[in-house]
């Protein structure tokens, strides 16, 4: 996270006590397990505290696997995180859509100075009529109702020109809902780019769900409000990079931490044949991580 946005994020915080951020950060879970928004003010700045440092790395990390266009819309855009993750990318315009006012006033206030346009609307995004090159959703879907997903998905794959970046958490919940937004982008005709490297039917079964890891590192703040001592924290997340434009993926996608041993790496690979197991001995076993392409 940029030394600007830690700062700023500190100076919002400081109102308040350790004990009150802490309190609302561990209300947000419950809150979240409801399928509820933020409530008060001590909410969103407890959002911005414990919650924004681990969207922003993810975002940053989703955001990178493909070339961007010019114009993007967020969809529930919270304070303005995508705002962060893009500042050094070469865009014109983001348009932000969130449909908590206090959320909006929030975001501007924290905004930094962009090379780009921004414009806020405060609005819901189950209707929106702004069209862009790229359709956002960062962790914003857990809140509508699960009925509704279907419509949402189809508006916004309406409104896009080209591209639908989709994020949800790394749970077995979240990986549902990207599992059921493929299977309708792919019937929509819509090409993925990633995780998957295939168009196949998403071969993830049983208990097992597909998810990645963003490591970020913990400001001191974020440590004393996650009551952790590590300097560090792993978000996970699961994901989807779909276009219009028509694109053929390859390769296969490494899906967990592969197993090294003396001589030889395992690693669990998603393939256009399903999830195999795959061995390498090559030099470039030693650096095989979760998340990455291997390019048969
Ligand atoms: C968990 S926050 C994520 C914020 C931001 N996208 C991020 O990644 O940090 C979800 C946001 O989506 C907003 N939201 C949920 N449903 C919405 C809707 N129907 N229209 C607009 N915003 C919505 C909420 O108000 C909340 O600010």
């Amino acid at each position: 996270m940029s030394p600007e946005l830690e700062e700023r994020i500190e100076v919002l915080c400081s109102p308040y006590t350790h004990k009150e951020l802490l309190k609302a950060s561990e209300d947000l879970t419950f809150r979240y397990h409801d399928k509820k928004s933020h409530d008060t003010e001590l909410h969103r700045v407890a959002y911005l505290a414990t919650r924004m440092p681990a969207t922003y790395a993810v975002l940053s990390k989703v955001l990178s696997e493909v070339p961007l266009p010019q114009t993007i819309l967020d969809c529930g855009a919270g304070p303005g995180t995508s705002a962060w993750a893009l500042l050094d990318a070469s865009i014109t315009s983001l348009t932000l859509i969130e449909k908590d006012l206090d959320f909006v006033k929030l975001g501007q206030k924290l905004a930094p100075t962009t090379p780009f346009n921004i414009t806020w609307k405060t609005q819901s995004f189950l209707a929106f009529k702004e069209r862009a090159e790229l359709v956002l959703f960062s962790y914003s879907l857990n809140e509508i109702p699960q009925e509704k997903l279907t419509e949402v998905i189809a508006h916004a794959h309406n409104q896009t020109e080209n591209l639908l970046v989709i994020i949800e958490p790394g749970t077995p919940e979240g990986f549902e809902r990207i599992r059921q937004i493929r299977a309708q982008l792919l019937s929509l005709g819509m090409s993925l780019h990633a995780p998957c490297p295939h168009h196949n039917e998403c071969p993830m079964s049983g208990s097992d769900w597909c998810h990645f890891s963003a490591r970020l590192s913990r400001t001191s703040l974020h440590r004393t409000l996650k009551k952790g001592s590590l300097g560090h924290e792993d978000e996970k997340y699961s994901y989807l990079i779909a276009s219009k434009a028509q694109h053929t993926p390859r390769g296969a996608r490494i899906l967990r931490h592969p197993i090294k041993k003396k001589g030889h790496t395992i690693a669990t690979l998603c393939t256009s044949e399903g999830v195999v197991q795959k061995t390498f001995t090559g030099k470039e076993r030693k650096k095989l991580k979760w998340g990455d392409w291997v390019i048969d």
